[in-house]
């Protein structure tokens, strides 16, 4: 729920980064400021490091500093980091559920190099693990007879697949009804993502559940997207998946994610990483950040927010205005950073 009426003061923590993660966070807080004046609220925002720029201070890529300022705040944008400081965050603050979204935008539909015809009303939700799985399993090099070796270990407690999964079918109950779990229990049998799920869907009998390989899920992702609602996937399958999601779109610069934790805290965030080659330069796309604060403000509850920023987006894309990832053509106009925020707030 939105805070009172009487004062809704939100506390947010800046978490810019690397590359372009500054240039992208900047411009997404100057939208929600925006918002926030427009709508009644009040953001504050108190700046933490993060990655390099953490590391070349304190030794560290995610110091306890920033991770003391996170506490008690109401949500974390996050722009890019390249080595380290992310998996840091996510599992200290136990945000399992991460959502990515991948909406098609009409205007932008020659942008993918899959078929028109086939990315009309493209509505996905991926809903991917994120503090467990081979990212956090037993891993190490080591060395034995037949030589040096290393080694992550796929690992998940039924309740973390259980407590991922009900996240899932809450969603796709409030969604289409249709549930695809991604899996590999043909190659991995003592990870049965196909029965946890099945179980915990007994409280949403509304869900339909698919199972499918995820090989096959990646393949059909390509040829048919408009067949998905929801898709459930561990930590590593969510990130590979949740890439063919920039190529039905366009640009992976236009998605956004939130990652939460039981109690509804999160961290918003670009799906894209730091692009070292156009860092600096003003001219990144924040509209993947933009869709973290979207998510942020959804699950504050201001949703006359959430949705204005939305709407403003289609009327801009539909008008032609376009940053570089996204190879203007014809009578398309590039815009650079700078000027898209200009764009949303006048
Ligand atoms: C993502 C990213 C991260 C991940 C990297 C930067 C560790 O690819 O959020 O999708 O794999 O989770
Ligand atoms: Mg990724």
């Amino acid at each position: 729920m939105p805070k009172s009426s009487i004062a809704r003061q939100y506390r947010v923590v800046a978490l810019p980064g690397e590359g372009i993660g500054p240039e992208v966070v900047e411009a997404a807080l100057e939208i929600l400021y925006s918002v926030a004046r427009l709508n009644g609220f009040s953001v504050t925002v108190d700046y933490g490091a993060i990655g390099e720029p953490a590391y070349s201070i304190s030794g560290d890529f995610c110091p306890e500093a920033t991770l003391q300022l996170c506490e008690d705040s109401d949500g974390i944008i996050f722009g890019a980091v390249s080595k380290g400081g992310l998996l840091e965050l996510r599992k200290r603050f136990d945000l399992f559920a991460n959502l990515r979204p991948v909406r098609t935008f009409d205007s932008l539909l020659d942008k993918s190099s899959l078929k028109t015809e086939k990315l009309k009303g493209v509505d996905i939700l991926f809903v991917r693990e994120l503090t467990s799985g081979i990212y956090f399993g037993a891993a190490g090099r080591d060395e034995d007879e037949k030589g040096a070796y290393g080694y992550h270990t796929m690992h998940y407690y039924d309740w973390q697949i259980r407590r991922i999964a009900r996240v899932a079918l809450d969603k796709a109950n409030n969604r289409r009804g249709l549930l695809t779990i991604a899996h590999k229990e043909n190659a991995l049998p003592y990870l049965p993502w196909t029965r946890l799920v099945t179980e915990e869907a007994k409280a949403f009998p509304k869900v339909i559940i698919e199972p499918m390989l995820v090989d096959n899920l990646a393949m059909q992702l390509v040829i048919n997207p408009q067949h998905f609602d929801v898709i459930l996937a561990s930590n590593l399958f969510g990130d590979i998946l949740s890439d063919i999601g920039g190529a039905i779109v366009g640009s992976i610069g236009l998605l956004g994610s939130a990652s939460l934790n039981e109690s509804g805290f999160g961290m918003y965030e670009a799906i894209h990483g730091t692009a070292p080659d156009i860092a600096g330069k003003g001219i990144a796309n924040p509209l993947g950040t933009l869709a973290g604060v979207v998510l942020m403000l959804e699950q504050w509850g201001e949703k006359e927010s959430a949705k204005s920023i939305i709407e403003t987006q289609k009327r801009i894309l539909a008008k032609g205005y376009r940053t570089a990832d996204l190879a203007p053509q014809g009578k398309e106009i590039l815009v650079n950073t700078a000027e898209l925020i200009e764009l949303f707030i006048s």
